[in-house]
């Protein structure tokens, strides 16, 4: 019988408040891990939620801060690392985006979506790569992209090229940093029937209907989500690098006619 014993590990995952997370972070507690969880909403608020979800307080350790600001980043990063010195996992998974389609999306707006989906992750990584290399540690850094980074669909060019910029990122810092034995890797979930696509998908018939077209007439559930990050940080998943992980029924593969 195989298991999967987190017990010892540190996690921290940013955006850790949403729907997916919510799985995710069930269970890497399941499995063990002691977690850091951030997000832009409060702490009072943050606590409800995981009081909500049943995630008992002495699992957790929560900053509030907005990714999209580096400084707030860092502050995150560095308060992880004080608590916890070891912390060799980070999970970069905030992100997200409704529907913009280009020509009615401002600059300002479409920027915005750009940096919360990609800036946002470089800030985390160079906070976090920069302790890891001063400290040896052999970290590993996953970040949550999408299928659509592969897969360009109309209405979210900002978030879609952000994720394919993201998902290229990760694979360069994989390389870059191959011989100090630190990973990259990547988790590219198809249309989840949760958190930021799930009001869309039941309010935009014209999406429902390209949703089940490629995603062989299902969504992935968050728990499938959640399965591949609890695999990538697992013993199981030591010797991946670079590597996109796709939970996503194959709709990251390409239209089907
Ligand atoms: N839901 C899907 O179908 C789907 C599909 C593919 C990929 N993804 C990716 O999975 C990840 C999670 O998606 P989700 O749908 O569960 O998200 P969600 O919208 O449910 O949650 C996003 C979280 O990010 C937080 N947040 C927003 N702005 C922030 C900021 N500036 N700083 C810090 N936190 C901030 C929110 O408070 C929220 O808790 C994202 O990276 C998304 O792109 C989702």
């Amino acid at each position: 019988m195989i298991s999967i014993d987190l017990s010892g590990k540190t996690i921290l995952i940013t955006g850790a408040l949403g729907a997916i997370a919510e799985h995710m972070i069930r269970r890497l507690v399941e499995s063990g891990a002691t977690l850091v969880l951030t997000d832009i909403r409060a702490e009072e608020q943050a606590e409800r939620i995981l009081d909500d979800w049943q995630i008992p307080p002495s699992s957790y350790l929560y900053f509030a801060a907005d990714i999209t600001e580096s400084s707030q980043v860092d502050r995150v990063v560095n308060s992880a690392f004080e608590k916890f010195p070891g912390m060799d996992t980070v999970i970069g998974h905030a992100g997200g985006c409704g529907l913009h389609p280009f020509a009615s999306t401002s600059e300002a707006d479409y920027e915005r979506i750009f940096r919360f989906n990609y800036f946002a992750q470089t800030y985390l990584a160079r906070a976090v790569l920069a302790l890891w290399m001063q400290r040896k540690i052999t970290g590993h850094l996953i970040f949550t992209s999408s299928y659509v980074a592969r897969m360009p669909h109309t209405q979210i060019p900002a978030y879609s090229s952000a994720k394919a910029a993201l998902e290229n990122f990760a694979r360069s810092l994989a390389l870059e940093y191959a011989l100090t034995g630190i990973r990259v890797n990547v988790v590219s979930p198809g249309n989840v029937a949760a958190g930021s696509s799930l009001k869309v998908f039941d309010e935009d018939p014209a999406y429902r209907e390209f949703v089940l077209r490629v995603s062989l007439g299902r969504r992935n559930s968050p728990q499938s989500i959640a399965d591949a990050f609890v695999f990538l940080c697992s013993p199981l998943a030591a010797e991946i690098n670079g590597q996109v992980l796709s939970p996503d029924y194959g709709a990251g593969i390409g239209n089907r006619l």
